[in-house]
């Protein structure tokens, strides 16, 4: 069971065909596009922040990660974000990369919109980069203040957007923005109780209280969420499209196979702490998804906590589950090479999509993320960098999962996203962690070159019968 799950208590309504995804007789030779369901769609995807850079273009302001990383650019690794201001410039460039890997779909975060020809775009309304004029005033997503100001932003971007964008994500990530930027202070606003500080932050919490601040915070998302959907299904050019969130569930395997039990009820744990939602809240957030978005990079071992320390509470330690890195034989889950970010459990993929099929009355899901990431180090170079020969084994392994569960499993799994398409600016990792299908060379004028994963996944989907070819009304 996941805790990342807890926010997926949004009810989503499906139509559900029995049978389940209509696959195509297996072909015999390897894995491709040619596998999957007519018009799956297969894209890249990436984050406004995290590639723009152009931080003092036209009018946009500073947004808290700007003044995070700034300020405190020892919490993004060195990096303060404004070396990728570049990127900004060079879409068509990015447009010729998203053709040549033949897919589909392209996610990317509102300030970085374009309509692209023959790319289906995926606008995520709000992947983490809070104006900082609105942290300055009210304290941000702590402040009920921001379910108006944001619904008002998203009627905004529906308006402009929302007669050629028909694909839509409110927010990417809840439970990470509330449990990194309020529980242990790693990513921005970067705050949290010093008792919850994790190892990986440099330096001090910044203000905050963990235990309460993440459901405040959480609370004032969903509500923000479900204004937004609202604003969006009443917007007459919007009609047609489709509006979801982008949940991060780990897999958790149990810790002790023979005691594989977790779980208690968060109301009765964290009482008062957890604010309430009145009945029109409630009404709002009921069916305010018509589909389920999903990011998936890896899973862990669990145990029930036995002691939990109420004198240090934490949100994350109130589900009363304790995340281990190995089961009780010392067994790490998984593989995980040297210079990988996190542990590499395809099996995890698939468990989690059965998991929310029989979970949540077999929603539409659609893959938001998925990818690898890596710390090269000191071998950071062009050649070491291109040849990411694990990103594509995890790559291999985890669409193989996927056709598992929407194949086998029978889950209703409609489109996949690989993060990311660039290496970017990945958050307290600043430039040092890569996850793109594309190097970037961050000592030569950003130049782009392709991996060998980049190779895998155009060569994958160069099989088979594109989307494109099917629904010309799409593009
Ligand atoms: C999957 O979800 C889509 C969108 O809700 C729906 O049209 C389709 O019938 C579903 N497919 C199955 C097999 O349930
Ligand atoms: C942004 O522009 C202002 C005014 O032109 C300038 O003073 C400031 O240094 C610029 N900041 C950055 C980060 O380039
Ligand atoms: C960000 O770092 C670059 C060098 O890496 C530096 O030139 C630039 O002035 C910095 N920008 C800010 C806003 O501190
Ligand atoms: C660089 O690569 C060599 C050879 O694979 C390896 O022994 C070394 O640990 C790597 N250095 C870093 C910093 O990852
Ligand atoms: C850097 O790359 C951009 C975009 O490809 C190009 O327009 C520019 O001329 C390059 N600059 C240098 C110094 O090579």
């Amino acid at each position: 069971m996941s805790i990342g799950l807890l926010l997926l208590l949004i009810i989503v309504g499906s139509p559900v065909n029995a049978d389940g995804p209509v696959c195509p007789p297996t072909p015999s030779n390897k894995l491709s596009r040619a596998h999957f369901p007519e018009g799956f769609l297969f894209g890249t995807a990436t984050a406004a922040y995290q590639v723009e850079g152009a931080v003092n273009e036209t009018c946009r302001g500073p947004s808290v990660w700007d003044i995070y990383c700034k300020k405190y650019p020892e919490k993004c690794n060195g990096d303060n974000g404004t070396q990728a201001v570049e990127f900004f410039y060079r879409y068509k460039e990015d447009v010729q990369l998203m053709k040549n890997l033949n897919t589909d779909a392209f996610r990317l975060s509102i300030s970085w919109t374009r309509i692209f020809p023959r790319i289906i775009p995926f606008v995520t309304v709000f992947h983490w980069d809070t104006p900082q004029s609105l942290e300055n005033e009210y304290g941000g997503f702590l402040s009920a203040n921001i379910v108006k100001d944001f619904r008002e932003y998203a009627e905004y971007v529906f308006q402009e957007y929302g007669g050629k964008v028909k694909h839509w994500i409110t927010f990417n990530e809840p439970w990470v923005f509330a449990h990194a930027g309020y529980d242990v202070g790693k990513k921005a606003p970067g705050r949290c109780s010093p008792y919850a500080k994790e190892r990986t932050v440099k330096g001090e919490c910044l203000g905050g209280r963990s235990g309460y601040e993440a459901y405040l915070v959480s609370h004032n998302l969903l509500n923000a969420h479900a204004e937004a959907v609202e604003a969006f299904r009443q917007c007459e050019k919007c009609k047609g499209g489709k509006i979801g969130i982008a949940h991060s569930p780990a897999w958790f395997e149990p810790h002790d196979f023979k005691d594989a039990q977790n779980g208690a009820t968060v109301d009765h744990i964290v009482g008062h702490r957890l604010p309430k939602f009145t009945t029109e809240q409630k009404a709002k957030l009921r069916n305010s998804a018509d589909f389920v978005g999903i990011n998936y990079y890896t899973s862990t071992f669990s145990n029930h906590m036995e002691k939990p320390n109420h004198a240090e509470l934490r949100f994350k330690q109130d589900s009363l589950v304790e995340w281990k890195d190995k089961n009780i034989n010392e067994v790490s889950i998984g593989s995980k090479p040297a210079t990988a970010e996190l542990a590499v459990y395809s099996r995890g993929f698939r468990k989690v999509l059965k998991y929310v099929k029989d979970k949540y009355a077999n929603p539409e899901i659609i893959i938001m993320e998925n990818g690898y990431g890596e710390k090269l180090g000191d071998n950071d170079t062009v050649a070491v960098g291109t040849a990411d020969y694990n990103r594509e084994t995890y790559l291999k392994r985890h669409l193989l999962s996927m056709y598992e569960a929407i194949c086998e499993d029978k889950v209703n799994v409609t489109g996949y996203f690989v993060w990311s398409l660039l290496d970017n600016f990945e958050w307290q990792e600043g430039f040092k962690t890569r996850f793109g299908l594309y190097y970037i060379d961050f000592k030569n004028n950003l130049t782009r070159h392709e991996k060998v994963s980049g190779k895998y996944y155009r060569e994958f989907l160069s099989q088979g019968v594109r989307p494109s070819a099917i629904k010309k009304d799409e593009l």
